[in-house]
């Protein structure tokens, strides 16, 4: 069976994601998007043979449409996921699944009453080679227990109107799911703090920025984030362990000598670095919603447990960078 999908939102990550099911993804077609500036979305729709909707609730009621993805604004999501649920559509939602906590709540809860399973969210890390070898480690107990988890994540430039809170819920969102999924174990507190900016951004913004995290399971985990670094997407994670340490190494890139070095570069963003994650991702979707089982992506559950992470870390920033439960 081929499971026909409507892609909403045509920019970055919406037509990545078309790209992927057209050359990689087995058993899928794209047949119809939507994206608030229509040339956008007829540009993506000229170049992958898709039909154009009016919007994107005419993509989700679209008979010719099976499953959907969500890949327009953060602001969006709540809206459309809501419709996509309301319409009984298997749904890969890009993080984060909503703005606010109510939100998420209204969405998970009106998923479970239609019966559940039909929300997954783009929570790409789960399917990243390095990542799930990583898990595979650490579950299998080749450091022994677990101690410490050191990240960094590094971004060339943030987006324009990017906020301290912003940086949270849009950027550090990955950790907020990638760490508890690492551990098997849920983050309890958190605390944020940040010290000297970068001279680059405008007053107020707090980048670079520290996030320390707390699982139930007593790891401490700091997240340090910087996403005006210019030099290029650097992603470090370290998993400190009673034994040993285990650590992702970048993904093998070409090597160039010259004039007595040697030198590798640094990608633009991210979409390199996890090429692959979002092709397994997309083919492990795919396949779920072709055979109706469940699917084996991020659940609506788990982008709600992210979000209450993220507001209990947007908590300390406002109030001294105190040490804040998450709220269960
Ligand atoms: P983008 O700005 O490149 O594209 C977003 C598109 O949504 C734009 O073309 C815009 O016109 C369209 N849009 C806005 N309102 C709309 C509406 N009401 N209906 C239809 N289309 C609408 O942004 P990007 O980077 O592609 O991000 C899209 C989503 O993916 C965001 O939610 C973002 O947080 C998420 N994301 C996920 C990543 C991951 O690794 N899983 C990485 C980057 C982004």
């Amino acid at each position: 069976m081929t499971v026909r999908i409507g892609v909403i939102g045509t920019g970055n990550m919406g037509a990545d994601h078309i790209r992927n099911l057209q050359r990689f993804v087995a058993g899928a077609a794209v047949t119809v998007v939507a994206d608030y500036d229509r040339a956008t979305a007829e540009a993506v729709a000229a170049a992958s043979g898709a039909r154009v909707a009016s919007d994107g609730d005419a993509l989700i009621a679209d008979p010719e449409v099976d499953a959907v993805i969500i890949a327009s604004h953060d602001s969006t999501h709540y809206a459309y996921a809501l419709a996509a649920v309301a319409a009984g559509k298997p749904t890969l939602c890009e993080k984060p699944l909503a703005p606010t906590l109510a939100e998420c709540e209204e969405i998970v809860a009106a998923e479970a009453a239609a019966g559940g399973n039909l929300l997954s969210l783009g929570f790409m890390r789960r399917f990243d080679p390095a990542h799930t070898e990583l898990k595979a480690a650490i579950d299998a107990g080749v450091i022994g227990p677990v101690l410490r988890v050191t990240g960094a994540s590094r971004n060339v430039v943030s987006y324009p109107g990017t906020t301290s809170e912003s940086i949270i819920t849009n950027s550090v969102i990955h950790e907020l799911d990638s760490i508890p999924w690492l551990l098997g174990s849920p983050v309890s507190s958190v605390a944020w703090l940040a010290g000297r900016a970068t001279s680059t951004v405008p007053a107020g913004l707090a980048d670079p920025s520290l996030t320390l995290l707390r699982t139930a399971d007593g790891v401490l985990t700091s997240v340090d984030m910087y996403v005006n670094a210019e030099y290029g997407y650097d992603l470090r994670t370290e998993v400190l362990g009673e034994k040993g340490a285990l650590s992702l190494t970048d993904p093998a890139l070409v090597a160039v000598d010259l004039g007595r070095n040697r030198s590798t570069g640094y990608p633009l963003d991210w979409r390199p670095r996890f090429a692959d994650a979002y092709r397994l991702e997309l083919g492990a979707w795919v396949a779920s919603v072709a055979a109706g089982a469940p699917s084996p992506l991020a659940s609506a559950a788990d982008g709600l447990a992210a979000s209450r992470v993220a507001v209990a870390v947007i908590t300390s920033m406002h109030e001294g960078g105190r040490w804040v439960e998450v709220a269960r």
